[in-house]
């Protein structure tokens, strides 16, 4: 079977006054009935094809996980935050070498879950041959905030990417975007385990052994996993983008459709509501709670408390939610983690 890596971090600030510290995005109901961890658990939830999660994750959020765990799974609890790269690596050290994983951030939404089985499909196939996959995006936008995938000569089931860019700057993303070669990675990857540590070792020695040391010297307790935090905590973090996957001569890709949004701020939101089956009416409108709408276009207007009522704007999104209200455009959605209400949290 394929094992799924489910990774669970994030601050939750973008998404304010929804998204909190202590409930932080992948644990709320953003789209449709289920959390956004909850669907990640579910879309690797055939037992045919995937073995029971592990999940990575801090202590603050174990008793979150607990709750919406969707049933057998191992919690690996991360003594610090250290990013992506050693929160996959103790994943991977954790599974016989052989074993091949799909990483799967708890922080996307996915409209077409038959495409993404379709993609982890040919990507553990490549993983097996030994190489490092990520799931392809067609980029519509030149976003700064993600990763691009140069597409190189073909695989089967996909392409190897002849360079890896984590987070260029505006031009760089324009001029990838004109090309029409580049895809955006969308986050998800998969890696044989032991060629995965193989890669991290040569790419960054330190980070694979001190991992190795805080598993060798953690505890297991029933279902959870403690890495040692000693040698953990001296771990300098880096995302898996950086640390391997711009360095290793072994990355693929496969392109996937599969309706994707990382749901990065309120109009990635905005939007991925508004394709929903039932909420899309033609307008780019959402209303959810109280809130009524007239003569609005790409509006969305959340409420859980006092009803909100809306005449004429276009694009934006207010949002009231636990005694706090959010006004912006859904241009200016990018900053809101900037606003004073969103990074003064309390715990
Ligand atoms: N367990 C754990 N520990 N999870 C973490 C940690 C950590 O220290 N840091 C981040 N994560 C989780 C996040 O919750 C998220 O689900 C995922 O790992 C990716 O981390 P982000 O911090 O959201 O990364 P990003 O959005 O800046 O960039 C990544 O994702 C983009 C697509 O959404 C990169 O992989 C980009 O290349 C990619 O395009
Ligand atoms: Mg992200």
């Amino acid at each position: 079977p394929i094992h799924p890596v489910i990774l669970c971090g994030g601050s939750g600030t973008r998404l304010w006054p929804v998204s909190r510290k202590a409930r932080p995005k992948p644990f709320l109901p953003l789209v449709g009935k289920r959390t956004l961890f909850e669907a990640a658990q579910d879309r690797v939830g055939d037992p045919d094809r995937f073995a029971p999660p592990i999940i990575v994750a801090g202590p603050q959020h174990q008793d979150l996980i607990e709750a919406q765990a969707r049933g057998d799974h191992r919690l690996v609890v991360e003594p610090a935050a250290k990013n992506t790269a050693p929160a996959i690596a103790l994943a991977a050290a954790l599974l016989a070498p052989d074993d091949v994983m799909l990483v799967c951030p708890s922080d996307h939404h996915i409209a077409d879950e038959a495409a993404f089985g379709a993609a982890a499909l040919a990507a553990t196939d490549l993983a097996r041959k030994d190489w490092l996959v990520s799931f392809g995006i067609a980029p519509d936008r030149p976003e700064t905030g993600y990763g691009y995938l140069h597409r190189g000569e073909e695989l089967p089931g996909g392409f190897r990417i002849a360079r890896f860019v984590e987070k260029p700057d505006l031009a760089t993303a324009q001029s990838y975007l004109a090309t029409g070669e580049y895809s955006w990675n969308g986050g998800i990857f998969a890696f044989r385990a032991g060629k995965f540590l193989e890669e991290l070792k040569r790419h960054r020695p330190e980070m694979a052994g001190l991992v190795t040391e805080a598993v060798a010297g953690g505890i297991e307790d029933r279902s959870r996993f403690h890495p040692a935090a000693e040698p953990f905590g001296r771990i300098e973090g880096d995302s898996v983008d950086y640390a391997v996957m711009e360095n290793t001569t072994r990355a693929a890709m496969v392109p996937v459709d599969m309706g994707w949004s990382d749901i990065g701020n309120w109009d990635a939101l905005a939007e991925a509501l508004a394709a929903e089956p039932g909420l899309a009416d033609g307008t780019g409108n959402v209303a959810l709670g109280r809130a009524d709408l007239f003569g609005c276009r790409g509006v969305l207007a959340i409420s859980d408390g006092p009803r909100v009522s809306v005449v004429g704007l276009e694009d934006v999104c207010i949002v009231v939610s636990g005694g706090e209200v959010l006004v912006t455009t859904r241009e200016g959605a990018q900053r809101v983690g900037k606003l004073p209400g969103a990074s003064n949290q309390e715990q």
